[in-house]
């Protein structure tokens, strides 16, 4: 079928409108980079870095100030650096910016299908072969808990659910080795390890990731440490 000339223009013109849209979305991406990019160089002066220059991020650091990281939660306090909840969308942090960063008990706390989007995050804020660090519940250690306690949902509900004492604290998802190294390799992360609380570089702070809980005098660790690479 013969298009008529009116036509062609017409079709002439959308597709130049489509391309300087696209032109124009680049346009916008590439300096909100630039803006980012220059924000983050003015403020990275009064954060934290490591004696060798490396950039550690410490995020839903809670009450741990580790004076090597730069700290980020949701809620505010003195030695939090960065207060957001937007954990999936760190928009003042540049790519590859982070040689290591670190979440101890905070991945339950995201919800099913913002996952992946922390997860990619992560990966866009690390440098190459940067380290993310996890701790969270393992639900193969509650497991444990609950089949030697006479199946008593109350010792297991707190670290399956959360503490539940402010808004921030509740769970969303449960994690054992298995799924959580699924979903890092999913996110292009490799190497995963796990990682030993009391024999890591930059762990001098007590937290979830090195807490036994007892039960019956009996002393059972509650998490899973994982630690992976972002591979390039
Ligand atoms: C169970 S506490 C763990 C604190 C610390 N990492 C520890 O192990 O002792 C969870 C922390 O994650 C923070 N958090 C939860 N959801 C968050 C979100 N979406 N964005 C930022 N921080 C969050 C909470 O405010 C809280 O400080």
């Amino acid at each position: 079928m013969e298009i008529s000339r009116q036509q062609w223009a017409k079709n002439e013109m959308y597709w130049r409108i489509e391309r300087l849209k696209i032109r124009i979305q680049k346009m916008i991406y590439n300096l909100a980079n630039i803006a980012r990019e220059l924000l983050w160089r003015a403020r990275e002066k009064n954060y934290p870095k490591t004696e060798d220059g490396r950039t550690l991020l410490h995020i839903g650091c809670g009450d741990i100030n580790s004076p090597e990281f730069i700290n980020i939660d949701a809620r505010k306090s003195s030695h939090i650096h960065i207060v957001t909840h937007n954990i999936f969308r760190l928009w003042m942090i540049p790519d590859n910016t982070a040689d290591l960063i670190y979440m101890c008990h905070v991945l339950e706390h995201v919800p099913r299908e913002k996952l992946s989007k922390v997860i990619k995050e992560m990966y866009r804020i690390l440098k190459p072969n940067g380290k993310l660090r996890i701790s969270v519940p393992d639900f193969d250690h509650i497991i444990a808990i609950y089949n030697d306690t006479d199946h008593q949902i109350e010792l297991i509900s707190p670290p399956l659910m959360g503490g539940q004492d402010y808004p921030e604290n509740f769970h969303y998802e449960i994690y054992n080795k298995k799924y959580l190294e699924k979903i890092l390799v999913a996110h292009k992360f490799g190497d995963v390890l796990e990682w030993n609380p009391f024999d890591v570089q930059f762990h001098n702070f007590d937290d979830w990731a090195s807490k036994n809980v007892m039960f019956n005098n009996k002393e059972y660790p509650i998490s899973l440490n994982l630690e992976a690479s972002k591979l390039q």
